[in-house]
């Protein structure tokens, strides 16, 4: 498989806009930069250790995973410093978490003491340091323990052997679900308020607290400008998606992720159907992607490899074996159906990566 354009990928296929992506990762990097906080992007986007290092290479501390085994993919490509932005528990995840610790700098995310036990009895066994990061809800009620319980968790920490206290962080993804404009700058504020007041009450109790990470693809645009915050996480800004098109803080021009499909049926006027569907795209959020430049053309339904295309009155029916591109509506969910990643450049192919940390879910 060597493609050397667009026209010999065969579909469906993820193809990666390398100057839209570049400007992603450059953009975000100019603002992390500009608001004077670091920037850890989240690779569970997309993935690929090569795309890691253009992140890092355009001024990132270090990366962020969600999973142990999404970490042994990257510390195994050579990325040193990895942040878990997520709790790691069960015999087995740690006996690998340590191990991963004993070679490179780990963080781990922690909402709860009989977790900060375990990793620090695994820790201390091996001779491991582990830096761990106190989970605070700042409104998503997902994990995370509540601002005022932060000290509590921190102390024990600090008196723990085999880890050490790496700090708070915050995932306030639930601000992308905002309904309006008012209502997401309300829910940003209520985060960085949440993470704030953890890190007050732990200075009050004498702990010094080095880094606050938090900052999603949506709300890192707000959150990072607040003085509390140190670091910031966001993932999907590399891409850009349908999600982040529908929170006004991506615009079509700056998707440089896309589907390429081909019509495999066109059994009526107002009907085209394309060789992609939930297979190739996913659809954990419940919504479909949108056609690149084409007008007249709406994805209505999925089946596992089919997509249904309704086309407008007035538009032009696409032709049999016409090869459609769309933008996923949630961009990591869609990388992770995929195997390889086709990074091109006008019609020419420049590379082709693997997803490495595909279906790393444990
Ligand atoms: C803890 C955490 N941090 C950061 C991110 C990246 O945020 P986003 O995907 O909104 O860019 C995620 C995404 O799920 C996450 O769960």
């Amino acid at each position: 498989m060597n493609p050397q354009t667009l026209l010999e990928v065969d579909s469906p296929a993820l193809l990666v806009d390398i100057d839209r992506m570049r400007r992603n990762i450059q953009k975000m990097a100019r603002f992390a930069k500009e608001c004077g906080v670091e920037l850890r992007p989240h690779v569970k986007t997309h993935k690929v250790p090569a795309i890691a290092r253009m992140q890092l290479e355009a001024g990132s501390k270090g990366i962020c995973v969600q999973k142990v085994s999404e970490a042994e993919v990257f510390a195994g490509a050579g990325f040193e410093n990895v942040f878990i932005t997520n709790e790691v528990v069960g015999r087995q995840k740690l006996v690998k978490l340590v191990e991963l610790a004993e070679r490179n700098r780990i963080s781990v995310a922690v909402d709860n003491e009989a977790n900060v036990h375990e990793i620090s009895n695994q820790a201390k066994e091996a001779g491991a340091e582990i830096a761990l990061f106190v989970d605070v809800d700042v409104g998503m009620h997902r994990c995370g323990v509540r601002p005022e319980s932060a000290p509590a968790l921190a102390n024990l920490i600090s008196r723990s052997e085999g880890v050490s206290l790496g700090g708070i962080m915050g995932y306030e993804g639930h601000v992308g679900g905002a309904k309006n404009d008012a209502e997401r700058d309300r829910l940003c504020r209520a985060s960085t308020d949440s993470i704030a007041r953890a890190k007050r009450e732990m200075v009050r109790s004498g702990i010094s607290v080095e880094s606050v990470s938090m900052g999603s693809s949506v709300s890192v645009w707000t959150n990072a400008k607040n003085p509390d915050v140190t670091e910031v996480q966001p993932g999907m800004y590399v891409f850009n998606d349908g999600f982040l098109m529908s929170n006004k803080v991506a615009s079509p021009e700056e998707c440089a992720l896309t589907v390429l499909t081909t019509v495999m049926s066109t059994p009526a006027p107002d009907r085209a159907v394309v060789d992609a569907g939930s297979k190739a795209f996913q659809f954990d959020m419940g919504h479909y992607p949108s056609p690149l430049e084409r007008k007249g053309l709406e994805m209505i339904k999925f089946s596992e490899e089919h997509g249904w295309l309704k086309v407008s009155a007035g538009a032009k029916t696409p032709a049999l074996g016409e090869r459609l591109r769309f933008i996923p509506y949630h961009c990591c969910t869609c990388v992770n159906q995929h195997d390889w990643m086709f990074g091109f450049r006008g019609e020419k192919v420049e590379t082709v990566w693997r997803v490495e940390a595909r279906g790393k879910m444990s």
